[in-house]
């Protein structure tokens, strides 16, 4: 058995009493998202208020779950942690690696062989300290986590920012760095700064041409890329039960978009139903026990605004279809309005590829609905005017919509079928096109579009909308059509309508599959001995980072002033640069590469104040790091938007990049910089970014006094000789300041082990 019903008969067993005694300490009714934390905290006994968006809290995790480009580098620390099983249920998957070119049988077979060193190297590590391991082919993380893991009122982390979808079953899921997955697999507690709660009511019912998607998309128009930052999004109201739990998975996946800490639903009877249908019955009859635990207290939802930091009101009733974008999520357009603005911003109208599936919208309802309208194409003879790609969320899903006939529905129209696994989300797109110079736009049902991140190409201007709507703009290759009420020119020259999409929430016939593509465990992993070849270009083990000195603060070059936005994508790519994520030497080769040098408006040049040259980012830090030299990078808003890469994380770390100095950080990465003991710095006064200039030096004047709450000073050279202080922030705890002082985290943990 995949899922370990005795973990979750245990979780239940104390979670009502724990909620009970948090509540008499609150002395308060609760939220949905309060009752698991508090009934998640490492210390149970000891239980306090704790204040929301201040206080640093030590949690304990159910499982945890990692993708295979994180993985790598969240094992090789677990591996010098020196553990022999891993402390909870934990599964790695194999989707980031599966390059999307001609079919899934081509594409998987070319990986298997691509990737086999990594593979190989996941399987034994997950065989030997006890980890569950779904292979190539087996699916994307999170549909495979929904499908099996998640679990009403449980908690789990996982090494990939949109691991919040399991918040579609009512779990507290949050994406986090690997060396945050280590701390839980190896037992120790797990800190989390306690998060704020925006509220968000649902009312009416979604119909029509709206989906589930839809929610998310007008609520990245109201909070923006940021707005969910160090939050936990809590849905409540009668709208919430019209939505199936994997409805909900899908506006819980794309709470990352809005720098959400997570996103949930209350338990319902949408995920009773999903529970038993994916053969979970017995989580379902336990979960149903404690089924007013499963919810906020019934005071919450009559006076909201007393419980919630923020309350936002959404009525599916008179949702429309949203299309956001390009290149940021949050540009949200309802669909009336989408034709206007594509004229008036001059993005390109035709539409060139529509790709539905990805970790966000690969139901079984996703699918049947976006199969209706491929059906209708058929019967009303329209030709299909843009290329087709569908990437299934798993290999559950392909095998039972193949079965139901949905896989062919698809094929009708032209539909390739790739691999069931990220493909073109993650940049593995070998795009087939005549002129990559060209600006185009193709639409997806996937969660980001930021520049290049699909197929690389900056002239691709990408949209994110529903899987209908995917479905139905791709049978009209024009970003223009609005099938809620223009018609389509079919082959006989009649002007014809698409009719509604329709589609069932659930298989009527059941899921069924033949080889899902689990590997469970060996039961003692003591004699399984784990091999790098030291000359592999894939994989590196892990040499701990030096503890630092406050000599390495002193008269840093500048190595990069960032202009705009600058995601994890910016900072460490992925596409052709995933092959490297084991290998951190060989991956820091890609450092900051997509980001803007504010100074010559240029991508990965920036000047070497030792010579005078331009050179690339990591090519000048690697220059700075042969002299024993640390720099500093310098950025605006929200930096490290994005994924939970660490990669984004230890590549500058290892470049010898001691400090970040920027406007506001996203909240996974800035945690990353802290376990990897770099400074994660913040302006005290914003416009103090205008100050800096290209050959400027910087000193931190403070770290031998360094202490939470307490500001440091920024001493800024400039090249005429001139010198400026600024004041920056900092959110280290006491903890945190330990990892910086140790050089790590990890160097911190192995110190405590001593
Ligand atoms: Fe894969 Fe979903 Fe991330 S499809 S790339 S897990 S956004």
């Amino acid at each position: 058995m995949k899922f370990d019903i005795n973990i979750i008969r245990e979780v239940y067993s104390s979670f009502d009493k724990r909620v009970d005694k948090a509540r008499k300490i609150l002395n308060r009714p609760m939220t949905y998202a309060e009752k698991i934390l508090y009934a998640h905290l490492h210390d149970n006994i000891n239980i306090q208020s704790y204040q929301r968006g201040n206080d640093y809290v030590n949690f304990s995790p159910d499982r945890v779950a990692m993708q295979d480009a994180t993985a790598q580098m969240a094992l090789l620390q677990f591996m010098i942690a020196g553990k022999d099983q891993v402390a909870v249920p934990s599964s790695v998957h194999c989707d980031h690696l599966i390059r999307a070119d001609i079919n899934a049988d081509a594409d998987l077979k070319a990986a298997l062989s691509t990737n086999k060193e990594v593979y190989d190297f996941l399987q034994t590590v997950s065989d030997k300290y006890g980890i569950g391991f779904w292979k190539p082919g087996a699916g994307i993380i999170h549909q495979v986590v929904l499908e099996n893991y998640a679990f009403p009122g449980g908690m789990m982390v996982g090494t990939d920012s949109h691991t919040p979808n399991a918040g579609g079953l009512g779990m507290i899921a949050i994406g986090v760095g690997g060396a945050d997955a280590v701390d839980v697999m190896t037992g120790i507690p797990w800190e989390l700064k306690m998060p704020k709660l925006i509220g968000v009511k649902l009312t009416g019912k979604l119909n029509g041409w709206t989906s589930p998607k839809d929610v998310i998309l007008r609520l990245a128009g109201i909070l923006t890329v940021k707005g969910g930052t160090n939050a936990i999004i809590e849905y409540f109201g009668e709208g919430t039960s019209s939505l199936s739990a994997t409805g909900k998975a899908t506006i819980c996946n794309m709470g990352a978009e809005v720098g959400a800490t997570t996103s949930l639903f209350p338990y319902d009877s949408e995920m009773e139903s999903y529970l038993k249908a994916t053969g979970r019955s017995e989580v379902a009859e336990a979960a149903k026990k404690i089924a007013d635990y499963l919810k906020a207290d019934k005071e919450v939802y009559t006076v909201p605004e007393k419980y919630y930091d923020r309350i936002i009101e959404i009525d599916l009733s008179t949702l429309e279809p949203y299309i956001n974008g390009p290149f940021t999520p949050d540009a949200a357009q309802p669909i009336s309005e989408f034709a206007k603005i594509v004229k008036e911003k001059g993005y390109p109208r035709k539409m060139e590829v529509g790709l539905i599936g990805s970790c966000t919208n690969s139901s079984y309802q996703d699918m049947s609905r976006a199969a209706s309208i491929a059906r209708q194409a058929i019967k009303k003879g329209l030709k299909v005017k843009a290329e087709f790609i569908v990437n299934p969320g798993s290999e559950q899903i392909r095998y039972t919509t193949e079965r139901d006939g949905i896989i062919d529905d698809f094929k009708a129209i032209g539909g390739t079928i790739m691999t069931n696994a990220c493909g073109p989300c993650i940049g593995q797109w070998k795009r087939h096109t005549d002129d990559p110079e060209k600006r185009n736009s193709i639409l997806t049902s996937f969660n980001r579009n930021f520049a290049k991140r699909a197929d690389g190409n900056p002239n691709t201007h990408a949209f994110i909308a529903s899987p209908e709507i995917v479905t139905a703009l791709t049978i009209a290759g024009d970003l223009c059509f609005n099938p809620l009420t223009d018609s389509l020119i079919n082959e006989n020259g009649e002007a014809v309508l698409l009719e509604e999409p329709q589609g069932e929430s659930l298989p009527i016939k059941g899921f069924e599959v033949e080889n899902a593509g689990y590997l469970p465990p060996a039961g003692n992993g003591k004699n399984i001995s784990i091999h790098i070849d030291p000359t592999s270009q894939r994989l590196q083990i892990l040499t701990p980072f030096l503890p630092l000195s406050i000599n390495d603060f002193s008269d840093m070059p500048l190595l990069l002033k960032v202009m705009g936005k600058c995601t994890t994508d910016h900072i460490s790519m992925a596409g052709p640069w995933l092959r490297f994520r084991g290998h951190l030497e060989n991956i820091s080769e890609n450092m900051l590469m997509g980001a803007i040098n504010s100074f010559n408006n240029k991508t990965n040049s920036v000047l070497n104040q030792e010579n005078g040259n331009y050179d690339t980012v990591s090519a000048v830090a690697k220059a700075y790091k042969n002299k024993g030299i640390s720099t500093i990078v310098v950025a605006e808003e929200n930096y490290g938007e994005g994924s939970s890469r660490e990669h984004a994380a230890l590549e500058p770390r290892f470049l010898n990049v001691k400090v970040i100095l920027a406007k506001s950080f996203a909240r996974i990465h800035e945690t990353n910089l802290k376990k990897q003991g770099m400074l994660a710095l913040t302006f005290a006064n914003k416009n103090d970014y205008d100050k800096i200039k290209e050959d400027d030096r910087f000193t931190i004047k403070g770290l031998e006094n360094f202490a939470p709450g307490k500001n440091l000073l920024i001493i800024i050279k400039h090249s005429n000789g001139t010198k400026e202080t600024i004041e920056a922030i900092h959110t280290y705890n006491d903890l945190q300041i330990e990892w910086f002082k140790a050089g790590s985290a990890l160097n911190y943990l192995s110190k405590l082990k001593k």
